[in-house]
């Protein structure tokens, strides 16, 4: 049978998960790809750090270009701008198929990598991107794709969700919730990019990308995060039957775009103008809304569409076991592609649609 290369880039909370996997299932991940995936380097910053006995020593190296641009699949586990962005164009010039789970890199520099992607001819995956294991970014690219999605309404970010959680009912500080979201493998490397919002937004804008083929950037989001929240908040919001949630919302603006709000936001008049909104703020949920009930690390996305109707997407949307699962998923839609042929990402193709400023919605 066929065999395929697979570079790892990081061994860290994930990247752990991944390689644990690929080698526990490594007969199960034959038969779902159509080749035997064998993973012949695995880049980290310290070669030398204690690691998990999963990952082998002898495919530790400290040279990821090396590993980036020497096998038919890689994938990315980094995180961050630098240097995840060079070595993945890298990789895909080198003909590589490219799975991430970096949200932050693709709202910044999606369409670079998209186009670097259709260049050379391969292909780039990243449902690991949004809402952990999920299944939220095929679902918006393929499943809905014979639909019109007129709006996306989600908690997409499991450390604030947790946190919000911890601080009611176990009355632990925000600083002490944050500190065990971080010992559990859900908070990013930088926890300031949870709490403030802007992991939320990075997905936010990936969501609005593949639910309004276009293109929007982390910049095109408004932010606002969780620092500000109080316990006392919390209990208020329960005193009104409501629970406080960080919602990421994308939604199509203008005539004939449909009520958008789903039960919690409400859309102003646009004045005519069409357009999208995104944006991700702290809200008071409902108690009986479904999203109400999305409680810890889990996630939540409800999306829209004018014939669907209302499709809601629920599960673990943080953790190394869960995230591995899309990743996955992702190496083994590669792998089927370069064995089978079939269907590839496509948003290389998308062009932009006006993002309209936050007192639209
Ligand atoms: P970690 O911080 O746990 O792991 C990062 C890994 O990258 C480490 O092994 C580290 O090496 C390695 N690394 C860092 N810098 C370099 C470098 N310059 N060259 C080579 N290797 C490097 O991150 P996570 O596993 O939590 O996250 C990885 C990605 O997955 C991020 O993009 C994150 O946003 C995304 N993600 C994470 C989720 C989660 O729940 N944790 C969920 C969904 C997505 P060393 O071990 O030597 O320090
Ligand atoms: N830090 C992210 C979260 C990881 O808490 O949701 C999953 O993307």
């Amino acid at each position: 049978g066929r065999t395929l290369t697979v570079g790892v880039l990081g061994a860290g909370t994930v990247g752990t998960q991944v390689i644990r996997l690929l080698a526990e299932q490594a007969d199960d991940f034959t038969v779902r790809s159509g080749a035997r995936l064998e993973v012949t380097g695995v880049a980290v910053r310290d070669t030398r750090a204690r690691r998990d006995p999963a990952v082998p020593r002898d495919l530790l190296t400290d040279d990821a270009t090396a590993v980036a641009t020497s096998n038919d699949i890689v994938i990315e586990l980094i995180g961050g701008i630098e240097p995840a962005r060079t070595l993945i164009l890298a990789a895909l010039k080198s003909g590589a198929s490219v799975i991430t789970g970096n949200k932050a890199l693709i709202a910044a520099h999606g369409p670079q990598l998209y186009a670097a992607a259709a260049a050379a001819g391969t292909d780039f995956y990243y449902e690991a991107a949004v809402a952990g294991a999920v299944p939220v970014v095929y679902a918006l690219r393929e499943s809905m794709a014979g639909d019109r999605v007129t709006s996306v309404l989600g908690i997409v970010n499991g450390t604030t969700n947790y946190i919000l959680d911890e601080m009611t009912t176990k009355g632990l500080s925000f600083a002490d919730a944050l500190a065990t979201a971080q010992e559990l493998g859900y908070a990013e490397a930088d926890p300031t990019a949870d709490v403030d919002g802007l992991d939320a937004a990075a997905k936010c804008a990936i969501i609005a990308s593949l639910a309004f083929h276009t293109r929007v950037g982390l910049d095109d989001v408004t932010v606002e995060g969780i620092r500000d929240i109080t316990a006392e908040d919390i209990r208020e919001a329960h005193a009104s039957g409501c629970e406080v949630k960080l919602l990421a919302v994308a939604q199509r603006l203008g005539p004939g775009a449909g009520s958008g709000s789903q039960g919690v936001s409400t859309t102003g008049d646009t004045g005519g103008t069409s357009g999208i909104s995104v944006r991700v703020h702290p809200a008071l949920v409902p108690t009986d809304h479904p999203l109400a009930s999305v409680h810890g690390a889990f996630n939540a996305v409800l999306v829209e569409a004018e014939s669907a109707g209302r499709l809601m997407f629920y599960g673990q949307g943080a953790g190394g076991a869960p995230t591995a699962s899309a990743v996955l998923s992702d190496v083994v839609a590669a792998a089927a592609h370069r064995v089978y042929g079939g269907q590839a990402p496509r948003e290389s193709s998308y062009a932009a649609l006006p993002v309209l400023g936050p007192e639209a919605a």
